[in-house]
């Protein structure tokens, strides 16, 4: 991260699909502000106006005539505005953003999953980034059967994909990790709630103070 926004930290979730992110961040999210921290608690795609649409056009089920190309653009491009708009100067402010989901999320869907390359992922994740990076990324693992229980019930166009390609997601969010591990943080979900969140808060501790 650029020096000048040194001051704000930057954290993200990953994880797959089911895997009660949304649920872990927005509780650490509330506790870090229950005690006195200014957080900015933000989710990918989306936190923006331009973003929320991005995401509608990316999740719609309808879509399903989607170049792997343009997906991938669209997610960078989200990235893009909410980087710009809100990210980078809430960090500059010396604040703790919190993003459910960031650029890892794109080498895992769209890299390891449809096999795109990762290097150029990258590259253009640099461009949209502004030069932030997270300080910290919490990856919540969960088999991939377990987390598509639920699916039936609410399936949108990533969701909705094979057995197999949220197997390539989960292997390739485990290979991140190995290749990041002081920054990529694996915290197993196959525990209770609490567990989970008090595992978070213990890594996040470390990072913030
Ligand atoms: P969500 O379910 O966590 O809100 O995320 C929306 C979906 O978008 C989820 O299936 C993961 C997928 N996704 C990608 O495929 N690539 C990305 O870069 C991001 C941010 C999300």
């Amino acid at each position: 991260m650029a020096p000048e926004i040194m001051k704000g930290k930057f954290i993200t979730f990953e994880g797959s699909e089911g895997c009660g992110k949304s649920t872990q961040s927005k509780m650490l999210a509330a506790y870090l502000k229950k005690n006195g921290l200014s957080v900015v608690y933000v989710r990918e795609p989306g936190g923006t106006r331009i973003s929320e649409k991005i995401r509608s056009i990316l999740l719609d089920t309808k879509n399903d005539r989607m170049a792997q190309e343009s997906e991938m653009l669209l997610y960078m491009a989200a990235r893009a505005q909410i980087v710009k708009e809100i990210i980078l100067p809430a960090l500059k402010k010396g604040k703790i953003v919190i993003s459910d989901r960031f650029l890892d999320s794109t080498l895992a869907y769209q890299g390891y999953g449809l096999g795109m390359d990762l290097d150029f992922i990258r590259q253009v994740g640099k461009f949209v980034s502004l030069g932030i990076k997270p300080g910290l990324t919490i990856f919540l693992d969960l088999p991939v059967k377990k987390g598509l229980k639920h699916r039936k019930f609410c399936e949108d166009r990533i969701e909705k994909r094979s057995l197999d390609y949220h197997g390539r997601v989960r292997q390739g969010y485990l290979k991140l990790a190995r290749l990041e591990p002081a920054r990529i943080k694996v915290v197993s979900v196959e525990q209770e709630k609490a567990k989970t969140q008090s595992k978070i808060r213990e890594l996040v501790e470390k990072y913030v103070i």
